[in-house]
């Protein structure tokens, strides 16, 4: 079986990890742009961790320093540095692994390895926001017991419907939604 290496990302893995996740997640430019950003300030503000196979990228997470959702919204950011007040927060911005590897743990293993590389910023609070696809399928819910613990604030109801990009899996108005949490680490 082919080995799989998890590696911190280089700056120029940035268009191999964006195709990555804009093929298993959302494909707008507006969507993947926190992820370009993110790329943009590696080792500082961003890190990404990588699942690399015969040197082709098949698994990417991606965070980024502070309290973002991708969509911009903040429904439950004051509430949560209320309850974490000493914390230095990390964003979870996305995680996908190509379909031909899925099933492997490679998300888990990049999971475990992107903890390890925000502890090592001194990060111990997490945002997570579990995509919730149109039809319900919560594709990352099987990550989170990864996490020291999990504490879930809500679900923000249409959360892309702001945004002028369509979505991929609803085909139009976008109706998916997003279980917010914050991880311990
Ligand atoms: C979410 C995702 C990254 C998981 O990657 P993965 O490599 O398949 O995950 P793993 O193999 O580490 O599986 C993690 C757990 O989920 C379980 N699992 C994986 N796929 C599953 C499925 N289709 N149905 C049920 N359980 C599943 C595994 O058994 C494992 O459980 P375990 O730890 O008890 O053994 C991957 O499914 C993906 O890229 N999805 C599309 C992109 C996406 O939606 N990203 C999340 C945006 S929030």
């Amino acid at each position: 079986m082919e080995s799989i290496i998890i590696r911190k990302a280089e700056p120029s893995d940035m268009e191999g990890a964006i195709a990555l996740i804009g093929n298993q997640i959302l494909s707008s430019p507006l969507f993947l742009q926190p992820a370009r950003n993110a790329f943009l300030s590696l080792g500082t503000d961003g890190e990404a961790v990588l699942a690399v196979c015969d040197e082709k990228i098949v698994g990417a997470a991606i965070a980024r320093k502070g309290l973002h959702y991708s969509n911009g919204k903040d429904n439950y950011f004051e509430q949560m540095k209320k309850d974490y007040p000493a914390s230095e927060f990390w964003t979870l911005l996305d995680v996908a692994v190509d379909n031909d590897y899925q099933g492997r743990h490679i998300g888990s293993r990049l999971f475990r390895k992107m903890f390890e590389v925000l502890r090592s910023h001194g990060c111990g609070t997490v945002l997570m926001e579990i995509w919730i696809r149109a039809n319900g399928y919560k594709p990352a819910s099987n990550l989170i017991h990864l996490a020291d613990s999990f504490h879930e604030y809500g679900v923000i109801d249409d959360f892309y419907q702001d945004d002028p990009f369509p979505c991929d899996f609803c085909k139009g108005e976008c109706h998916c939604k997003a279980l917010v949490g914050i991880a311990e680490i």
